[in-house]
């Protein structure tokens, strides 16, 4: 099934909204295959960012990502990359909407809560920066047959 990678950056920590995105993605229906808190690197940072190291916000993106913990998670279900996406919100939080986690917890671009991978070839890629071998679970999900027709 597909995997997503979902990340709370630092401010989502600091401001006491993990338990809430991750019981946004349980109640969806969404299964948890990994899980955990890390203090990102700057290196790690310019690999995940690949596509945005020379744009000019980039410093102060990595800045924040390095401010603090992030926690990251893998998701999977159905079209979970882009429903994850959905349930994150656009990126600007003054353009998501309400009933999103930004839409609903933040302002500002660059305190945006929350990453999720934009394709299911990135979201493989994330998790094998983000995770060690054996750190992403296969298990039997028993509400499946309740979430899937
Ligand atoms: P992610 O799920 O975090 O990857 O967001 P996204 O895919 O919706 O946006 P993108 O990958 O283009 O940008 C990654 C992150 O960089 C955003 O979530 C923002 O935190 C930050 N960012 C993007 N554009 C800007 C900008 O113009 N200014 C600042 N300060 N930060 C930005
Ligand atoms: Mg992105």
């Amino acid at each position: 099934a597909e995997k997503t990678y979902i990340m709370i950056k630092p401010d989502g920590v600091q401001r006491g909204i993990v338990g809430n995105i991750i019981s946004r993605f349980e109640q969806k229906g969404y299964k948890l295959c990994a899980l955990k808190t890390k203090q990102a690197s700057k290196e790690l940072l310019e690999q995940h960012y690949k596509d945005l190291v020379e744009k000019p916000f980039f410093p102060k993106l990595r800045d924040y990502m390095l401010s603090g913990p992030v926690v990251c998670m893998v998701w999977e279900g159905k079209e979970a990359v882009a429903t994850g996406r959905k349930m994150l919100g656009a990126t600007n939080p003054l353009e998501s909407a309400p009933g999103t986690i930004r839409g609903d917890f933040c302002i500002e671009v660059g305190r945006n809560i929350c990453h999720g991978s934009d394709s299911v070839e990135n979201a493989e890629r994330e998790i094998g920066l983000w995770f060690e071998d054996g750190e992403v679970l296969d298990w039997t999900d028993h509400s499946f047959d309740w979430v899937y027709e």
